[in-house]
């Protein structure tokens, strides 16, 4: 019998399955890995599975893309037919994050009465319209096991009435930085300006969109890229497929540089090298905040208050005059670790193991 299936299906899960998967593996705990298929294209899937060592999955549900509803219950029904399918179910089935893989598979999971394992459980935008904190919601009452990046988590979860199998593990996205930002091999450099045909600049600016509130409306989406402009800097923007389509109807700042979604070694080295960041991602607000990168989100809320400490993250929505002006503004001095000690998988690890020994 298995003892942990993990459901995966987009970008950020596969960097969190990889720390996490080492450390279960260490611990002696079996685990299959389920891919649901909502990301497909090459640069968003298979790159990550190849340069963090994430084993292959043992399944592929191709539920590809489309509307919530669409796309969800495809993944739910195939899901379903899976587990029911197995000559015996796991001891647990393992979900990660907020996407729309996590919530299939905590509901497949729970109707079945596989325990469901939460990974950043607790997490709240308070905004009921983004499609993730839906999941989130849900997916935390589903869920058996909690394990929460902060005590802020763990305070939420009790407030909701949630209390019991809950641990503040710390967040496993800070053992993947600590595990990778070193592990780029070659020159970053060389290779950008070999696939994309254009020499990164010595100082310049990470930007990245992919919100549908930012990026389903022209307005927005104008907005945004019009208030780069501003910057002495040159912006660069690996864009996310849902966006790609929609820049033709946009005339975009000439500081503005596209180009195809990068690896996450790849990331982590523009990261490390820009002056600073702009993004609506939940996880590069964390992974600029760790490498003390000031960071500028394009929302009007963060889930992830703590990088706001010290002025290291400032939230501007889609505003182009609080763009502006953060993009003038500095960070304090004051820094402090976030999140744990980046040995949240094995503390994590180590609880499963103890729940599947008794
Ligand atoms: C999803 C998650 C979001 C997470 C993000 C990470 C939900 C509701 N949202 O958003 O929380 O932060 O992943 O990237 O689950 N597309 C491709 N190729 C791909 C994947 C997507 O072309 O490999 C295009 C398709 O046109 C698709 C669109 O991108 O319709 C959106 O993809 P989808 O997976 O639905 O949501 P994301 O925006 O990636």
């Amino acid at each position: 019998m298995t003892d942990i299936i993990t459901i995966v299906g987009a970008r950020p899960q596969f960097v969190k399955a990889a720390v996490v998967s080492k450390a279960l593996k260490e611990a002696g705990i079996s685990e299959q890995i389920i891919h649901t298929g909502q990301h497909y294209d090459a640069r968003m899937s298979a790159v990550f599975f190849d340069e963090l060592g994430l084993p292959a999955p043992s399944v592929n549900l191709a539920a590809g893309s489309g509307l919530h509803g669409k796309q969800t219950a495809d993944m739910l029904e195939k899901l379903e037919a899976h587990l029911i399918a197995l000559s015996s179910p796991p001891s647990f089935m393992m979900v990660y994050g907020d996407t729309n893989s996590t919530l299939a598979g905590a509901l497949a999971a729970a109707k079945l009465h596989i325990p469901v394992i939460h990974i950043e459980a607790g997490l709240r935008s308070f905004n009921r319209k983004m499609p993730e904190e839906i999941n989130r919601v849900v997916t935390d009452h589903l869920s058996t096991l909690l394990f929460c990046s902060s005590d802020g988590g763990l305070k939420q979860l009790a407030s909701e009435g949630i209390t019991e199998g809950v641990h503040v593990s710390g967040d496993v996205m800070y053992d993947a930085v600590r595990t990778f930002s070193e592990a780029y091999s070659g020159d970053f450099r060389k290779q950008l300006a070999l696939e994309e045909a254009f020499t990164l600049p010595d100082r310049f600016l990470l930007f990245t969109l992919h919100r549908p509130s930012n990026t389903d409306s022209d307005e927005a989406l104008k907005n945004i890229t019009g208030a780069l402009s501003e910057t002495d800097l040159p912006v660069i923007w690996p864009v996310h497929p849902r966006v790609r389509s929609r820049l033709d109807a946009i005339t975009l700042p000439k500081n503005l540089r596209c180009i195809s979604p990068v690896s996450y070694l790849m990331m982590l080295q523009l990261l490390k090298a820009c002056e600073g960041v702009l993004t609506d991602s939940g996880g590069l607000q964390k992974e600029a905040y760790w490498l003390q990168k000031p960071c500028i989100t394009l929302r009007e809320e963060t889930e992830w208050t703590e990088t706001l400490h010290g002025g290291w993250n400032v939230l501007t929505g889609p505003d182009p005059a609080r763009i502006r002006a953060a993009l003038s503004q500095k960070p304090g001095s004051e820094w402090k670790t976030l999140y744990g000690n980046g040995r949240a998988a094995e503390s994590i690890a180590t609880i499963i193991s103890d729940c599947l020994n008794v």
